[in-house]
Formats: structure tokens, sequence, C-alpha cells
């Protein structure tokens, strides 16, 4: 039986998108920030599925410290992992800090999926064959096609937040970016990475007046598809990319695309590397003196 791990498993597309793997007979990891939620959803999906397995892991995924710990408990529970889908997001136009002052929307929407990536990768290639390949998909946005250049050294401490088409834009470009840079050495291990546009669903998040602009807003209960329609598209459309093994492709609305063209810019995708690398390690040496 074969072993996904989700993030933001309590949220809109996070709770469908489980919903459909499970019924599609997946053993579950369910990483969250509310313990009390994510409990009664494994005990949801225990009562409906009694021959798998639903784990859960309880992180602030904003807080460096929290996703290395979590990846590490995760990694010696669970020896082999399939599939590996960062959900979890943050959208607001306000200034949120990580416990490690770094801007919410780049510590969560992109320094997370790294640090989880970088921390699996083992189990990942452990459960991948050349015909059974392990994937990663991180839950971009569309609002990533109006990113057409990006400052890498302003992630951290952005100049301004500006919701949706600003720091949120930006760090999930990031994902793009950063299934880019990642897929060729992937690949040599039987592991596919894809970044995914959702397309535009009601959730919690869309519901929220956090970081939409108001044109948008209003567009919300005309044009924003059902979440369990959405994520069932989300998941046929990660299929069919695994089954045609195509790697490093934007799955945006169930369709296959290419990336935005800043997303092969190879400056970038090293300066993004380079950060994101610097930052763990930082993060590391604290740790170890501490
Ligand atoms: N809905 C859309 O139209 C749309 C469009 C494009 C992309 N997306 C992307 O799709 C993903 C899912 O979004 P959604 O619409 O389902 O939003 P949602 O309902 O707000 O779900 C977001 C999930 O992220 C979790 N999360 C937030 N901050 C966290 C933290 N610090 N640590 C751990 N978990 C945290 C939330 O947990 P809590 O419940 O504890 O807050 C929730 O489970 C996001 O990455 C979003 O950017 C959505």
């Amino acid at each position: 039986m074969k072993t996904a791990l989700l993030t933001g498993s309590t949220g809109g597309l996070g709770r469908e998108v489980s919903q459909i793997l499970a019924q599609e007979g997946w053993n579950l990891i369910l990483v969250n920030r509310d313990k009390e939620q994510a409990d009664q959803q494994i005990a949801s999906l225990t009562k409906l599925f009694p021959n798998q397995a639903f784990n859960g892991y309880t992180a602030d995924l904003m807080d460096i410290e929290d996703v290395q710990k979590t990846a590490e408990s995760i990694g010696v529970a669970h020896p082999r992992i399939t599939a590996l889908y960062n959900i979890a997001g943050l959208l607001t136009d306000k200034r949120i800090l990580s416990p490690q002052n770094i801007e919410g929307h780049f510590a969560l929407n992109a320094l997370a999926p790294y640090m989880l990536i970088k921390a699996l990768r083992p189990r990942l290639k452990a459960a991948a064959t050349p015909n059974n390949p392990a994937f990663i998909v991180s839950f971009s946005t569309s609002a990533v096609n109006s990113v057409k250049t990006l400052d890498t050294s302003k992630l951290v401490d952005p100049d301004t937040i500006g919701g949706l088409m600003d720091a949120y834009a930006k760090t999930k470009a990031v994902l793009n970016i950063m299934a880019c840079f990642l897929k060729d050495e992937l690949f040599a291990e039987n592991i596919y990475i894809y970044s995914l546009d959702p397309g535009a669903t009601k959730t919690q998040m869309t519901d929220s007046n956090q970081g939409m602009p108001w044109f948008v807003r209003l567009l919300v209960p005309f044009l924003f598809g059902d979440a369990a329609k959405q994520a069932q598209k989300l998941v046929d459309g990660v299929d069919l990319a695994v089954q045609s093994k195509q790697t490093g492709v934007f799955i945006s609305n169930g369709k296959i695309k290419d990336n935005p063209p800043l997303a092969n810019d190879t400056g970038i995708q090293n300066r993004v590397r380079t950060l994101m690398d610097s930052l763990i390690e930082n993060s590391d040496a604290k740790e170890q003196t501490v």
C-alpha cells in the first residue's frame, strides 16, 4: 500500500484531496497545525477506511525548527513515501513574521515545501522505481503568471506584502522555480516534481477578505469552483502527468502547462536555491549551539 504525505489537510482543498487519496487506497501522513481538527479528520478517515493507516503530525510550518523536527520524526517512522503534497499556504495583505523573522508567505509557501522535499527525499527515493515513480506536488497559483521578475534579496523581508498579486504570487513562483531546478536531479532518483495551480476554488482562504483584491472577491460566488470538484480535477491532472512520465511541468486547473518563463531563468534558480539553503544551514547551526 502506498503512502502520501499532505500538509494543510484540514483546509478546503487539503481535506478533499485527502478524501480522494484515501478512497484510492493510499495510507496518509497528515501534517497540520491544528491538532484538534486533524485528530477529527483522522478519526473520520479511519472509520471510513479501517484497513488503511492515517498518521497525524502537528507542526507550525512557518517555523523552520518545527518543520525540521517534524520531517525528522516522519522520516524515522515512514521509510517509504510515494507522494508529497505541499498544500498548506498563506494569503494575506498583512505582514506576518515567522519565529525566525522570515516573512510569512515566504516561510510557509516556499521554504517549508523546500525543507520537506530536502528532508524527505531519501524516503521518496526509497519508494520509487522507474515504473512507479514517487512524486512531489506543491500548490502554486495562476497568479504566478503575473510575476515577471523576482528580486530574491527581498523574499525574506519584502518592502510590501500586497496579498494575491505581490508577496503571495512571488512566493508561489518560487515553487515553480524549484520544480524547474530540481526536476533533473530528482528524475535520476525516479522522483517527479510538479507545481500545481488548483484553479480558483471556494475555500476558507478565498472566503476570507485577507489579501484578495476587491474585484477578485466579487467574482468568488460566480467563478470559483467547488473544492471537491477542483480537488478531483487536480488529482486527475497529477495522475495524467505521472502516467505520461512528465516532470517539472505546471499542472494548472487539471491541465499540463509550461512554467512561466521566470521559472526557467537559471540565474534566479541559483539565487533562490542559495538563499533557501543558507536559511536552513543557519537554522541548523543555531540549533547545534543552543
Ligand atoms: N482556493 C483557491 O482558489 C486557491 C487558488 C490557487 C492556489 N491555492 C493554494 O491551494 C492551497 C490550499 O488552499 P485552500 O484554498 O484550501 O486554503 P485553506 O482552506 O485556507 O487551507 C490552507 C491550509 O494551510 C494550513 N496552514 C496555514 N498556515 C499554516 C501553518 N503556519 N502551518 C501549518 N499549516 C498551515 C491551514 O491550516 P489552518 O486551518 O490551521 O489555518 C489549512 O489547512 C494553498 O497553498 C493555496 O495557496 C488555492
